[in-house]
């Protein structure tokens, strides 16, 4: 099947099953020419990197309620930001957002950059963050691997060979299938499509949108990959 057939399909499914997010723009705003808001997503992502979108809503309500731009956040007190944090853990991440921020507001005039070199400049902002930011914000062919989508890709191409080993391959099938057309919602659809459908135990082959290409749901494996090397 052609890379772009299956993104696409993938698409037309995310069109129907997105879920719904405080910083996210639907699929159908997006074609009416509503942008997300870069800070909303930079904010979200840094958000979600160790905790679950269940539990980063309401924190993200409360930030965003009392720094509703990056410039609100960067003049704010370092203990009122440390305070909203509380209980979202991994404290480092937190300073970082502080750090980033008032970089974005002091050097940056209080705009995001809009490419993935700009954004990995920034401080706290990493590979998986500056490519996020960089597709979902800015829509930019930019490949977004998280555990979801290296999750996804295994499965689909029924890859044997454990983590972390595996992770440049899974990047390559995973870059070969950023689709040209609406990157942005294809690296959410793929995202959605691991937390959703593709999960850890018990997938659920029968309704994914990708079951007649996966190669794992032939072979039968799906659910023990990927395999991980033994800590
Ligand atoms: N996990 C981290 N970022 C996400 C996103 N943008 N959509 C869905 N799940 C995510």
């Amino acid at each position: 099947v052609h890379p772009e057939t299956l993104s696409q399909e993938l698409l037309a499914w995310y069109d129907v099953h997105a879920r719904q997010m405080p910083w996210r723009v639907g699929p159908g705003d997006r074609a009416t020419g509503v942008r997300p808001d870069p800070y909303r997503i930079w904010l979200s992502e840094v958000m979600l990197q160790q905790t679950t979108v269940a539990a980063v809503k309401d924190y993200f309500e409360r930030f965003t309620r009392r720094w509703p731009r990056v410039t609100d956040l960067a003049a704010a007190a370092d203990a009122d930001v440390m305070g909203e944090w509380a209980g979202l853990g991994y404290y480092a991440r937190a300073r970082n957002l502080l750090k980033c921020a008032r970089v974005v507001a002091a050097d940056h005039a209080g705009v995001f950059p809009d490419t993935y070199d700009g954004l990995i400049a920034l401080p706290g902002i990493g590979p998986y963050t500056a490519a996020a930011i960089s597709a979902i914000a800015f829509d930019r062919q930019e490949t977004v691997l998280d555990g979801n989508v290296e999750r996804v890709m295994a499965r689909l191409h029924d890859e044997h060979t454990p983590l972390p080993g595996i992770k440049p391959v899974l990047k390559d099938h995973a870059a070969q299938l950023t689709p040209e057309n609406r990157p942005g919602d294809y690296a959410q659809a793929v995202m959605d499509l691991g937390a959703t459908i593709c999960t850890p135990k018990s997938p659920a082959c029968g309704i994914c949108p990708w079951r007649a290409p996966c190669q794992a749901r032939v072979e039968g494996t799906a659910a023990e990959l990927p395999k991980k090397t033994p800590k």
